[in-house]
């Protein structure tokens, strides 16, 4: 009985005294901490003769809520004097789970209209052989059309040094390594190992040697798309694109306009614009029918088979959909940037 008052006065005194968090928390594991003077009390009940349980559990009882309420009561007011009001019932924050790349989203969009419609999704190299970059894809070497791509070359050991190599003779040997500048020599290597009727596309990286603006980076993402078959004609492959434009864009209005163009590797070869909305024309894509030299350096025979190819620029299409005004922002590794996504 002594006890239990003697506790209640020591701890009344100390409480008063205390200024702080720290402080208090002390206070708290000394009195009805796991190792606690009132604690000890509460433990040691067990032992004593009934009667004096009787008289003494209550009261130790009544001292512990007694104590808990005050250091409750002592903590709000130091939040109510701090100047941040702390809510003690609010819940716990939510912990912060990070945000996919915008890239990242569109190719997951790509990925899956794409297999919807049954192709198949193939990777290639980012470091590429000139054979594939441009040979395979009927793009001889001297041909004007090479400066459509500005390409990034890679040096090669053995055709470095002070000796005789220029550079036109290491890229004559056809060994010559580059960045691949689109994702077109996908086509050949695929067509390489396979027997068509297939229909694949081909997300990935690709690099140009360009001055940077806000339209231009010297890595961007494409998606390179290739169907091969007996029957295949341009209207598979307006159907295509237009099915996927439609689930892209879900629910809004697109308007698509056919241009010609010019690409070593399809004739004919066309440009895809669309318009969302009734907004602006926008040029998303190049595509085109397969061109016979491309099946032949395939091993394929022209004459046996048909098939489209498009490609379109991932970072392009991003822009669009989110309304990002600058290419430069998807590599510039700002979190303010990916949090919105
Ligand atoms: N590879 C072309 C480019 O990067 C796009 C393209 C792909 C055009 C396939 C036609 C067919 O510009």
């Amino acid at each position: 009985m002594n006890s239990i008052s003697e506790i209640k006065d020591s701890f009344t005194k100390e409480l008063d005294a205390v200024s702080d968090v720290a402080a208090l928390e002390k206070i708290r594991v000394a009195y009805v901490g796991r190792n606690g003077t009132l604690t000890a009390v509460l433990r040691s009940l067990g032992d004593l003769p009934l009667d004096e349980r009787k008289k003494i559990g209550p009261l130790a009882q009544a001292l512990r809520k007694e104590i808990e309420d005050a250091l409750i009561e002592k903590i709000a007011s130091f939040a109510e004097q701090s100047k941040f009001s702390v809510d003690l019932t609010a819940p716990g924050k939510k912990i912060s789970r990070g945000h996919l790349h915008p890239l990242t989203l569109i190719e997951k969009d790509f990925r899956q209209i794409f297999s919807s419609m049954n192709f198949s999704v193939i990777d290639g190299p980012e470091i590429e052989s000139e054979y594939y970059n441009f040979d395979a894809l009927n793009v001889a070497p001297n041909h004007p059309a090479r400066d459509m791509w500005d390409t990034f070359w890679i040096k090669q050991p053995e055709f470095d040094g002070s000796n005789t190599s220029s550079r036109d003779e290491a890229k004559n040997t056809k060994k010559h390594l580059l960045l691949r500048t689109h994702t077109s020599p996908n086509q050949a290597r695929f067509m390489r190992e396979h027997t068509p009727p297939f229909q694949i596309i081909v997300p990935g990286r690709v690099f140009r040697y360009e001055a940077t603006d806000a339209g231009h980076e010297i890595n961007f993402y494409q998606v390179e798309g290739l169907m091969v078959g007996k029957d295949i004609t341009l209207a598979n492959l307006k159907f295509v694109i237009e099915e996927f434009f439609k689930k892209f864009f879900k629910g809004k209005k697109v308007e698509f306009r056919y241009r010609p163009s010019y690409f070593p590797f399809t004739e004919p070869s066309i440009e895809v614009d669309i318009k969302i909305a009734g907004g602006k024309w926008l040029e998303v894509m190049g595509a085109g029918m397969v061109h016979p030299h491309v099946f032949e350096y395939a091993g394929y025979n022209p004459r046996e088979w048909q098939g489209f190819a498009f490609g379109m620029g991932m970072d392009r299409l991003a822009m669009i959909k989110y309304n990002i005004p600058d290419i430069r922002l998807f590599y510039s590794g700002d979190v303010r940037f990916i949090k919105q996504f």
